[in-house]
C-alpha cells in the first residue's frame, strides 16, 4: 500500500476549532460552519480523487514496466489553526469564503517518488488525464529554493462528484525523491528547533545546502545505475 486513507473526518472538532478560533465576538453563524465543514469534506474528496489516480499510476507502471514509481504518497488535510494563520499572513479576514477563495493547499498531498525522473513521469501522466486541471507549478527540483530544498510544487484542480453536480476542488501536490523527502524531513527540524544556539543552525544549515546538491548528483548516479539495469532485465521488482 502506497497510500494510507484516514477514514474519519471529525466534523464537530473541526466547528469547535473554527469557533475558538474566530473568538467570542465573532463568533460564526450556522450557514458559515456548514460552509467550512462543505470545504473541509470536499477537500478530502478532492484528494481522495487524486490519491486514487496517483494509486493506479503507479499500479500500471508495476505491471507494464516492471517498475514502481512512487515509493509512498502522504496525505494531509490543513487543519483550522494553520489555515486561520495563513488568512492572517495574508492579511485576510478568519472568514471560509476567504479560505474558499484564497488558499489553494487545504487538500495536499506528498508523493515521494523511488527515482529523480520520476518525479516528471508523475507529473506528465497525472496533468495529462482530462480532468485534471494543473493551476500553478514551481519547480524548486531543478531551481532550488536558497535553503536548497528541491521538490515539484503543483496545484491541480479536480472535479469531484456530489448529489448536487460537479465541483472543481484544488489539491496541492508536492512531487519528490526518497533522497529529497529525508533532506526536507531534517531541514524541517532544524528550522523548528529552538533549543540549539544560532550559530548551530547556521552551520547546520549550510552543511545541509552541500548535502542537497550531492544528494542530487548520488540519486542520478544512481538512476543511471538502475536504468543499466532495468534495460538488460536484469532487475527484479523493487
Ligand atoms: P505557502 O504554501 O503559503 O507556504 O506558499 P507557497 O505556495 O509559495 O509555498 P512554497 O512553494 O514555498 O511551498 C510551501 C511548502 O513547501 C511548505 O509548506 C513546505 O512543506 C515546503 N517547503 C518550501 N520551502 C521549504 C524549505 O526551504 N525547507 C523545507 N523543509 N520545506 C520547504
Ligand atoms: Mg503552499
Amino acid at each position: 500500500m502506497i497510500l494510507e486513507r484516514k477514514s474519519y473526518m471529525d466534523f464537530k472538532q473541526i466547528a469547535k476549532d473554527f469557533r475558538s478560533e474566530r473568538g467570542v465576538p465573532e463568533e460564526p453563524a450556522i450557514a458559515e460552519l456548514e460552509q467550512l465543514n462543505e470545504l473541509f469534506a470536499l477537500a478530502q474528496a478532492g484528494a481522495n480523487e487524486i490519491g486514487t489516480k496517483l494509486e493506479n499510476l503507479d499500479s500500471e507502471f508495476q505491471v507494464k514496466h516492471d517498475h514502481n514509481p512512487i515509493h509512498h504518497i502522504e496525505e494531509r488535510i490543513k487543519s483550522v489553526q494553520s489555515l486561520m494563520k495563513k488568512l492572517d499572513k495574508k492579511g485576510l479576514d478568519r472568514r471560509v469564503e476567504n479560505i474558499e477563495d484564497n488558499i489553494s493547499d487545504v487538500a495536499g498531498l506528498r508523493v515521494v517518488t523511488n527515482y529523480l525522473d520520476d518525479i516528471y513521469l508523475v507529473e506528465k501522466i497525472l496533468v495529462n488525464q482530462s480532468d485534471v486541471t494543473l493551476l500553478k507549478r514551481k519547480d524548486y527540483v531543478k531551481n532550488p529554493k536558497p535553503s536548497g530544498y528541491r521538490s515539484l510544487h503543483l496545484v491541480v484542480s479536480v472535479p469531484v462528484f456530489q448529489a448536487s453536480g460537479s465541483q472543481d476542488v484544488k489539491v496541492e501536490i508536492q512531487i519528490r525523491t526518497v533522497g529529497m523527502d529525508m533532506w526536507a524531513s531534517l531541514e524541517h527540524k532544524l528550522r523548528y528547533k529552538t533549543d540549539i544556539n544560532q550559530e548551530l543552525v547556521d552551520q547546520y544549515g549550510s552543511n545541509l545546502q552541500e548535502y542537497s546538491d550531492e544528494l542530487e548528483e548520488i540519486e542520478t548516479k544512481m538512476q543511471k545505475i538502475y536504468q543499466h539495469l532495468n534495460e538488460d532485465g536484469e532487475i527484479k521488482r523493487s
